[in-house]
């Protein structure tokens, strides 16, 4: 197996006879998905998806990559949630966090439409001028404000730039297969559009068109991808926790939980893996964190991080506990220099591989913080590709269902995200708001 969990030392937190009281709720949370008959089993398509999606779209995605990348300096990937996270994890986590940075032959990829900021749009407008640019919109309702907003401001900007027809040639939509204003809009300015399935939610989307078309367009394989999750959705479907790690990782963040570890901290010691946490703590924050339950998914990266959270995790409220992503083979080596002068002390380093005194730092981190208190859960995984990314995406989107079923929450809806929405709209005057916008502006005068 490419991913292993690694779970001895949240031992002396976790019994044996905890693990084998928790195994029917296991058991009872994977009945209730696979014979899809537990909370939101309308949202079940990302189970089957790394076989059973659809090829000619499949095959339409790597050709507009194509196109992307002959016609594109700059892509610009507008969406929020689950229709950007996923797609700027593979890339940050497969290429680099600075991939845009690097020399290549494919575009950069830059994500708007997820925030409200003069600041940011204005700087990528700045970063675009005097470049060739192509969109790729991503909304499965097709109506979330913040996208929106992006997608006006780079549609006029292509249109000017190109020409409606010019424009329509270099902007690439992801949106609901028939319903929608942006599906419809699309449909009337000749847009190509690809699918966000009907069953399958935006935090599970990574693998649709929503996660692979920009993923292809920097360069990436995405059938290496679809390969690794595939295996993946094979290797997973045994309910015995002693024989499935991804449903042992459920079962013991449900019982570290119930132990008042409500905070799950997903750490590396990776920079590229900073995105892949982002979405991990979506997919997680949004499936679980309702009904008054739910782990806070929080993150990471060492030795950033060691400096800065690492003082409260060893020694402050004792609330947590760690997944730590534990990378064997990132694909890169670098030899410490010799110091003649030794100025630093530092030689007994010399000639050692940076990715092994890596290792030695996660190993004795990992035992201080067990010592202090926090249990730390392993996941050995055996190379950075797009294969065992693949695996790992799978891996953590199965983990979390079942995860969610223990907890008896329905992991595939976010009703928590509309009450923001419903606020603003009344604030900025939407029309049908307007009893709510005259208490909230009470509510803020007398604060
Ligand atoms: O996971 C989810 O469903 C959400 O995070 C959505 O992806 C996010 O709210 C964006 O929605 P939409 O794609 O409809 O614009």
């Amino acid at each position: 197996m490419a991913i292993k969990l690694n779970d001895r030392y949240t031992s002396t937190f976790i019994s044996a006879s905890d693990l084998a009281s928790i195994q029917p709720a296991v058991t009872a949370a994977d009945q209730l998905l696979r014979t899809k008959s537990g909370a939101g089993n309308d949202f079940l398509g990302w189970v089957t998806l790394p076989e059973d999606y659809d090829k000619e779209e499949f095959a339409r995605i790597k050709a507009a990559a194509e196109k992307i990348k002959k016609s594109c300096d700059v892509l610009v990937v507008i969406g929020i949630g689950g229709s950007y996270l996923g797609a700027r994890a593979v890339i940050e986590y497969l290429k680099s966090p600075i991939y845009n940075n690097l020399k290549k032959d494919t575009p950069d990829v830059y994500f708007a439409g997820n925030s409200i900021s003069a600041t940011a749009l204005n700087e990528l407008l700045a970063i675009c001028e005097g470049r060739d640019v192509c969109v790729n919109v991503i909304s499965k309702s097709g109506t979330t404000t913040e996208p929106a907003v992006a997608f006006r401001v780079f549609r006029a900007l292509l249109e000017q730039k190109y020409g409606k027809e010019g424009a329509r040639e270099r902007i690439f939509v992801t949106t609901d297969r028939a319903k929608g204003t942006l599906k419809q809009f699309s449909t009337d300015a000749g847009y190509e559009t690809f699918v966000v399935p009907d069953d399958v939610g935006g935090r599970f989307s990574v693998l649709t068109a929503v996660g692979l078309l920009p993923i292809a367009a920097a360069g990436i394989d995405i059938d290496q991808l679809m390969l690794g999750a595939a295996k993946a959705s094979h290797d997973y479907t045994d309910t015995d926790i002693n024989r499935n790690d991804c449903y042992r990782y459920a079962a013991i963040r449900n019982l570290l939980y119930r132990q008042g570890k409500a905070v799950e901290i997903l750490t590396a010691y990776e920079p590229s893996c900073a995105m892949l946490n982002e979405w991990w703590k979506q997919l997680y924050g949004e499936s679980e964190g309702k009904d008054g339950k739910g782990l806070f998914p929080a993150s990471v990266i060492f030795s950033t991080d060691l400096h800065s959270l690492g003082q409260f995790i060893q020694d402050g409220s004792r609330i947590h506990f760690e997944t730590v992503l534990d990378i064997a083979d990132m694909g890169n080596r670098f030899a410490i220099p010799n110091d003649p002068a030794n100025i630093d002390g530092l030689n007994f380093l010399s000639g050692m591989d940076l990715d092994d005194v890596k290792k030695m730092a996660m190993q004795g981190t990992v035992l201080a913080h067990v010592d202090g208190g926090v249990p730390n859960l392993i996941l050995e995984i055996n190379e950075k590709s797009a294969f065992v990314l693949g695996e790992l995406l799978y891996f953590f989107e199965l983990a979390c269902a079942i995860s969610g079923y223990i907890l008896e929450v329905n992991p595939f809806n976010q009703p928590g995200v509309e009450a923001y929405k419903k606020n603003m709209f009344a604030l900025l005057g939407k029309p049908g708001y307007e009893d709510l916008r005259a208490d909230l502006e009470k509510r803020l005068q007398n604060s």
